[in-house]
This record gives C-alpha cells, structure tokens and sequence, in this order.
C-alpha cells in the first residue's frame, strides 16, 4: 500500500526537517514519518529506488541517510518542496507509490 492521501488530516505534525513538516509517527530509526507536504514522501514506504531523483526537473528531492532502518538506509528527501512545479513525474515513477504531490 503506497502512501495515505489524506496524511495530513490523519496524522500530526510532530516537526520539521530541512524547511519541511515531518507527519509522525516517529520512532527513528524503525518508524520515521511522512516528510513534505507539497510533495510528501512516506519514510515508511521509501525502499530507496531512486527513480525520483533524477526524473525531478527541478531537482528538489535529495538523498538523507537513515542508517538502521528496517526498510532502507536512505530516503528521498524532498529539501527544496517550494520549487515544486507539478510536473508529477516523481509521484509517477516511484515503484512503491511512497509520493503523493499536492498543489498549495
Ligand atoms: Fe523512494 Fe520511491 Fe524515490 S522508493 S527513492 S520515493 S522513487
Ligand atoms: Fe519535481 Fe515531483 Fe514536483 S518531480 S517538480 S517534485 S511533482
Ligand atoms: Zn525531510
């Protein structure tokens, strides 16, 4: 199952990280959260397949090390969300659906 569309009534903000909300919960380094909120990546469903990255135009997402994690030992960071320009292409090229992109 890819990420809830609806995170943002769902669950709380429990922080922010590079200039982005993080949606909790969060239990690091098992449990680590929903990070963005334009374009939000679920921590818990990233396996680290990198298509996102390069497909970004802009290229707003970024590689953060999560070191210990049951599902991989880094994620798509989305450290520039503001730049976002809705092409939707990361949304659609991950593998596990871990992206949901939402206009402002
Ligand atoms: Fe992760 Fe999906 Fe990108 S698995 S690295 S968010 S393509
Ligand atoms: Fe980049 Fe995804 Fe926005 S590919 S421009 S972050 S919709
Ligand atoms: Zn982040």
């Amino acid at each position: 199952m890819g990420i809830d569309p609806d995170f943002k009534k769902n669950r709380q903000k429990v922080g922010t990280h590079s200039g982005h909300d993080v949606y909790g919960p969060v239990e690091s380094p098992n449990k680590l959260g929903i990070h963005g909120s334009v374009v939000a990546i679920d921590w818990d469903i990233c396996n680290a397949d990198g298509s996102c990255i390069p497909a970004c135009p802009v290229s707003l997402i970024e590689w953060n090390d999560t070191p210990g994690n049951p599902v991989s030992a880094r994620k798509a960071d989305p450290a520039r969300e503001g730049d976002c320009i809705f092409c939707m292409a990361c949304q659609n090229v991950c593998p596990v659906q871990a992206i949901k992109v939402t206009a402002p």
